[in-house]
């Protein structure tokens, strides 16, 4: 799909409202409708606001490339500010770079809702990862507002800084960020303490925005389900049971640089080679347990890079995932074991700075529980499922009850240009957040 196509498809109020009237068509359905229409959010508003948010970092095909921190990410931050505005929410930048927009509730005894996701990209990225669940938030709160309506609880949109670089911002609200990350270098080239500080942030004051247990009422995030379970399934609504641990790795491999012309063969200390045989043994390592980790060496340079030169270093990434925390930190052992026979192999070493983890995380019955009923009294089937992807949902699960809500990705594509979901699974995604808040603020 190319750019025009997609500010077409994303016009979407129409496709949704039909795929309502379908999906409503039974006599439950027809039960059902009244209250699937007092929670409608404005469809075309949130579908327009994707295609515009898409604009900023667009890349040629088709999706976008605006990393945290980078001047793409800067410019598309004021539009978002400003949708929040239109919602009535007051705006505010916290010391991480997050953008929050609050409005108080009726009761101030009770602590906040807080609902978002993110704005920024991984580098050639969709135009709906992250996007759908900031501006549906925003749509939430907006409609809310034009209904004058106002819920006990207070609310919190948020749109978190840097989450595909590891939740950076959603972690220094937790209190899992460490001051030795803030030296780590982002997609954008800048450290992490540079970037928080260009997006008007201030990395020195981060122990002061920590939040504790029990500081939110509750957390939802929208997302795509970014695999194709749900389109396999035809379902229309993921409800997320867990999130998945991620641990990644800076590996470091050091052989000996020479001549690429005269070093025979059997003398060499080829870093490269070592990543090669790295790299296999990674893939074997993982897949030879039962169960749905994953393991991905997904970034390589070689030095100094020349053709001619057998590299002396190589740095690589190590990332792996599951639902089980120690499941990883087992497969690391294997791994670590394996790597140092490999280095044996031809005289060159291993050694490894850990980049960050995002520990997994449940999501809350309660959470679970208003997030099926809003899609029940919407019509729209369910499935429960766990998240292989990160969310700075498992950030906010420190801190309160969390609930996750996933809509279909065409072909279970994501982080690709070609990642797109459908106009009217985002407008369904955005009347059951809508339903789920609603839910969770009688709780
Ligand atoms: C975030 O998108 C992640 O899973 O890496
Ligand atoms: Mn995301
Ligand atoms: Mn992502």
């Amino acid at each position: 799909m190319n750019r025009r196509e997609f500010g077409v498809a994303l016009v979407g109020g129409v496709a949704a409202a039909r795929a309502q009237g379908r999906r409503a068509g039974g006599p439950e359905g027809q039960r059902a409708a009244p209250l699937a229409a007092a929670r409608s959010v404005n469809g075309s508003r949130l579908n327009g606001r994707l295609a515009e948010l898409s604009k900023y970092g667009a890349n040629p095909q088709g999706g976008v490339s605006r990393v945290a921190y980078s001047d793409f990410d800067k410019a598309a931050r004021p539009v978002v500010m400003d949708w929040m505005k239109q919602a009535g929410l007051t705006v505010s930048i916290d010391y991480a770079g997050n953008i929050f927009g609050r409005k108080p509730g009726s009761d101030a005894s009770l602590k906040p809702l807080v609902f978002g996701s993110h704005i920024d990209s991984v580098p050639e990225g969709g135009n709906y990862d992250g996007n759908l669940g900031s501006l549906a938030a925003i749509e939430v709160a907006q409609v809310l507002a034009e209904r004058s309506t106002t819920l006990r609880h207070s609310i919190e949109v948020v749109v978190w800084a840097n989450e595909e670089g590891g939740l950076y911002g959603s972690r220094a609200v937790s209190g899992q960020l460490t001051a030795a990350e803030l030296k780590n270098v982002s997609a954008s080239k800048k450290t992490i303490e540079e970037g928080i500080a260009f997006i008007g942030g201030d990395p020195t004051r981060l122990q002061q925005m920590i939040r504790k247990k029990g500081d939110i009422a509750g957390y939802f995030e929208l997302h795509i389900e970014q695999g194709g379970i749900l389109e396999q399934t035809k379902t229309d609504v993921g409800i997320v049971e867990g999130i998945v641990g991620i641990k990644q790795w800076d590996v470091t491999i050091t052989g000996f640089q020479n001549h690429a012309g005269t070093t025979p063969m059997d003398q060499r200390h080829d870093a490269m080679l070592s990543a090669a045989r790295f790299t296999e043994m990674v893939n074997r390592v993982v897949r030879s347990v039962a169960g749905r980790q994953v393991g991905t060496v997904g970034r390589i340079q070689a030095f100094p890079g020349a053709p001619n030169v057998i590299p002396g270093k190589v740095v690589c990434s190590l990332e792996l995932r599951d639902l089980d925390d120690k499941k990883i930190l087992s497969m690391y052992d294997t791994i670590m074991k394996e790597a140092k026979a490999i280095g044996n192999m031809n005289g060159t070493t291993f050694a490894y700075a850990e980049l960050h983890t995002n520990v997994s995380a449940p999501s809350d019955p309660r959470m679970r529980s208003v997030i099926a009923e809003s899609a029940k009294a919407l019509n729209l089937s369910t499935r429960l499922m766990p998240s292989g992807a990160g969310h700075d949902a498992q950030s906010m699960a420190q801190l309160g009850p969390m609930g996750m809500i996933f809509i279909p990705s065409v072909g279970g594509i994501s982080h690709s240009p070609k990642e797109f979901s459908k106009p009217e699974d985002c407008v369904n995604g955005a009347n059951v957040l809508m339903g789920a808040v609603l839910g969770a603020d009688k709780l």
